[in-house]
């Protein structure tokens, strides 16, 4: 069901703040994950492993799921569709596993965070976990980068089910002509 104009300007506006929030809070996990990694300072390594703990839990993980819900509103509510267009569908392939990669990593960054773990930060011992946290950030940056593009640019390009919803009274007129050239 298509949205009216007040409900869908309503609606995109939740959408883009959602997203771009997301990614804001992306370069914010990414700007601490690095200094996490740089650091020397035991304490001064905790204390930035716990903020990178509270950033994904309460800002990151509810942005995220804002941001796929409001896009799947977004979607539905207008003639973009969710199948329509390889523009929607792209995006919805890059969201899917950021997200879920985004939440199999939470255990990793409680396991940084942890003030058992403090000792073996400070020692070397969780080198590859802090530096796949500056990775995953990265990667994830770059991922909604392009599905900023993505949505801004929105690649020409129509699935076959968008080009028949597209198309419905020709698709109706050329049925039946098709039938009867083809049933003599
Ligand atoms: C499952 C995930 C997503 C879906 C299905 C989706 C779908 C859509 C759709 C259909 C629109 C067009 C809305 C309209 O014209 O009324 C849109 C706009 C937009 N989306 Fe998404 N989106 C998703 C995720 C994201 C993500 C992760 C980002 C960026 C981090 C993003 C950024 C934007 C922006 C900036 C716009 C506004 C573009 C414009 O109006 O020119 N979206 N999205």
């Amino acid at each position: 069901m298509l949205m009216p104009p007040r409900l869908r300007k309503t609606a995109l506006t939740l959408h883009i703040s959602t997203s771009l929030g997301w990614l804001g809070a992306v370069a914010s996990f990414l700007a601490v994950a690095v200094a996490g990694l740089t650091t020397t300072d035991p304490d001064r390594g905790h204390a930035l492993y716990l903020s990178a703990d509270l950033i994904a839990w309460a800002v990151i993980v509810p942005l995220a799921l804002a941001s796929f819900t409001t896009g799947v509103i977004q979607s539905l509510g207008t003639a973009w569709g969710l199948i329509r267009h390889w523009w929607v569908i792209a995006k919805i392939a890059l969201t899917i596993p950021a997200t879920g990669l985004l939440l199999l990593h939470t255990g990793p960054i409680g396991q940084l965070a942890d003030p058992a773990s403090t000792a073996a930060v400070a020692t070397g011992h969780l080198h590859g976990l802090q530096v796949q946290m500056v990775a995953d950030a990265v990667a994830a940056a770059l991922v909604l980068l392009a599905a900023t593009a993505l949505a801004v640019f929105k690649p020409r390009g129509m699935t076959a089910y968008g080009f028949r919803r597209s198309r419905p009274a020709a698709t109706a007129a050329v049925t039946p002509m098709a039938a009867s050239t083809t049933a003599g």
